[in-house]
């Protein structure tokens, strides 16, 4: 049952009249769900005595997890059922930050609070916090405890004074739970080396490399450069444990039903702590099987479900967002698909538009872009997008081959040009980013660096072109701009609202240097920030033209995601329009991708309804349209947000 249903039955006569305590609530939302928990339950673990147990456990287990929930979050959880869904209104701008890289703890986050919120900041995705292996731990994502705060962010008490302030201010906290591995220093994986078969259990273990081969001619590569394989040897225990990521990484294995318990207990526990939104990290991942990729697999989506169905009996108010940085079919099954509807994740990343939005920089194109939007399915009416352009990842050129064909490119031909255009590989391009994970056998990579690098400022401003520096600010802002008003959470990258710079220092610090998504998680520059108000710089402009968008957003309840969007190709193809509809009237989105001006025919604008009668209007620039000749100009990279008088 969806946050929909579950509200309707709550606030029906028939949910409210026998259950007035938090406690009758939970029973009820059990009752409700039990039916599909216990169909998901034995379907990944089919009916056996044992397995009876285990789901007689999870009971128990559901139960004790319920009632350590603080007072103050179950009541918290009846108002979140009550606002409907409250992760789809206009009013929520996300950042995603690094704690030690913004101001060095939690504590000193607090004491930045203010400036996230005078840019209109009220949803924040902190990267993990919990305690890490002391060398290589992929920022965290290697993780040795599920609770334990590492002590460089501070103590699980500024954790919690930090969850309750952001409650206090009505700002939303996400936080990952890598729920696809643990760190090899986590304490089952401990065990397992000191030779505990149940927990080398919990992990996938080989005596040999006859199964890892046969994994390995269908599992792809994730970081080919530096984790070629995806299994490792570890001595302790003279066996092969599954890692796709990194070797210190270990695939949980969840065909055992003991590791999906305790991880649910793991998820709760996280929760507990005043988290409303966990990111589910690398949640295609989660079900492994000989002879295929080991993606996206029913059972993962199974599992998930499993996942969500317990958490919204336990903590009804949390939601789950899903990391699956897949091709675009794929994405939109995290929102569930047939009785999973409405049962899986709320939120997923709209790393389809990401990534196209790149392409479209790169070729100043728009055609790909709206021939991969237009083929998405319609997600949910109950679920949204992350909107972002950048994040603590590499871009990945995960484009549809079909589609590359029929714009007339070549497909590893075009992926090639992506890579060369945005890693330096072009001497004409303004782009400053490096190639990541690049795999000489089929010529795949990754790009990765800032933002505001692989928009041309870098070197831009090592050029002191002024010309060009207002073309990538102007950029930057129109990015923004598409991420802001495109239906879904709009999440800012730390440092792109200043338009930070690649920060090249990983190349010297022996845990990052293999890395290099490590240049685009820079070290946010107070000094920077305390100077916006006197210092009128590229960095001012920026901030202050988000700061307006931001503004401008949640003044526009129609920009609230409600599947309201209409994608509008024109004849003009480096010009991107998209309309979001309400029944009050429409807001047209137009962005010129090309850094020459262009220019729409009166009567397509007509077509499309922004009718010249009806006095429309730029609510960026407060100027009404002007025809030059019938047409509308744009600028380079100018974009309007245009309301009908
Ligand atoms: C996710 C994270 C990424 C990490 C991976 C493995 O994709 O975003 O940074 O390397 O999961 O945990």
């Amino acid at each position: 049952m969806n946050q929909a249903a579950l509200h309707h039955l709550l606030i029906s006569k028939e949910g409210i009249k026998g259950a007035h305590t938090t406690e009758e609530l939970f029973k009820l939302r059990l009752a409700t769900n039990l039916s599909l928990i216990k169909t998901l339950f034995f379907s990944l673990y089919p009916e056996s005595s044992e397995n009876q147990i285990h789901f007689h456990n999870l009971l128990d287990s559901m139960e004790h997890l319920f009632g350590i929930r603080p007072d103050e979050l179950k009541k918290l959880d009846l108002e979140r059922i009550k606002q409907g869904n409250w992760y789809q209104n206009e009013r929520l701008v996300g950042m995603q930050l690094y704690v030690d890289r913004f101001n060095k703890d939690l504590n000193g986050l607090v004491d930045r609070l203010s400036y996230l919120e005078d840019l209109g900041i009220n949803f924040l995705h902190i990267m993990p916090i919990t305690t890490r292996p002391s060398g290589e731990s992929d920022g965290g994502y290697a993780v040795n405890n599920y609770h334990e705060i590492d002590p460089k962010f501070g103590t699980k008490d500024d954790f919690l004074a930090l969850t309750a302030l952001a409650r206090s201010k009505n700002i939303f906290l996400m936080l990952d739970f890598v729920v696809n591995h643990t760190s090899d220093e986590f304490s089952w994986a401990k065990k397992a080396k000191a030779g505990e078969e149940k927990y080398q259990g919990y992990y996938h273990t080989y005596t040999d490399r006859i199964i890892p081969e046969e994994f390995e001619k269908t599992l792809p590569e994730i970081f080919p450069e530096s984790a070629p394989g995806s299994f490792t040897h570890v001595p302790e225990m003279d066996k092969w444990v599954m890692t796709c990521f990194n070797n210190y990484q270990w695939d949980l294995n969840y065909t055992n039903p003991e590791v999906f318990i305790e991880m649910l207990g793991n998820l709760v526990k996280m929760a507990n702590m005043g988290v409303d939104v966990v990111r589910f990290d690398a949640l295609a991942f989660l079900w492994k099987k000989l002879g295929t990729i080991s993606q996206n697999l029913p059972q993962a989506h199974e599992l998930i479900s499993l996942f969500r169905l317990c958490l919204q009996v336990i903590a009804p108010g949390v939601i789950l967002l899903a990391e699956a940085i897949v091709a675009p079919r794929n994405i939109i099954k995290y929102f569930g698909e047939g009785i999973l509807e409405g049962n899986e994740c709320e939120v997923a990343y709209n790393a389809s538009l990401m990534a196209l939005l790149w392409n479209s920089i790169a070729t100043k194109q728009t055609s790909l872009l709206y021939k991969s939007l237009m083929e998405i399915p319609t997600k949910p009416n109950d679920a949204t997008w992350i909107n972002y352009i950048r994040c603590h990842d590499d871009i990945g050129l995960g484009y549809d081959d079909e589609f590359i064909r029929d714009m007339g490119w070549n497909p590893s031909a075009h992926r090639k040009f992506l890579l060369d255009y945005y890693c330096q590989g072009l001497e004409w391009s303004p782009a400053r980013g490096l190639i990541f994970m690049y795999n000489p056998k089929n010529g795949d990579g990754r790009i990765t660096g800032s933002a505001a690098s692989l928009l041309g400022l870098e070197k831009a401003l090592e050029e002191k072109d002024k010309v060009a520096i207002d073309l990538s600010i102007a950029k930057i802002l129109m990015l923004h701009g598409i991420i802001l008003s495109y239906g879904g959470i709009p999440m800012i990258y730390m440092g792109d609202e200043l338009g930070t710079l690649n920060d090249y220092s990983f190349r010297t610090n022996a845990a990052h240097k293999n890395d290099s998504r490590w240049v685009n998680r820079p070290v946010q520059d107070w000094k920077v920030v305390d100077k916006l108000k006197s210092k009128k710089n590229h960095s001012f402009k920026i901030y202050s033209g988000l700061k307006k968008l931001i503004q401008l957003r949640k003044k526009l309840p129609l920009l609230a995601d409600n599947n309201n969007l209409t994608l509008h190709p024109s004849s003009n193809s480096q010009v991107f329009v998209f309309e979001r509809t309400s029944d009050s009237g429409s807001l047209w989105i137009i962005s010129n991708f090309d850094k020459a001006p262009q220019f729409l025919d009166v009567a397509w604008l007509f077509s499309i309804g922004i009718s010249f009668g009806s006095d429309p209007k730029d609510l960026i620039s407060k100027k009404k349209l002007v025809l030059e000749e019938g047409r509308l100009k744009l600028d380079p990279y100018q974009q309007m947000w245009v309301a009908l008088g």
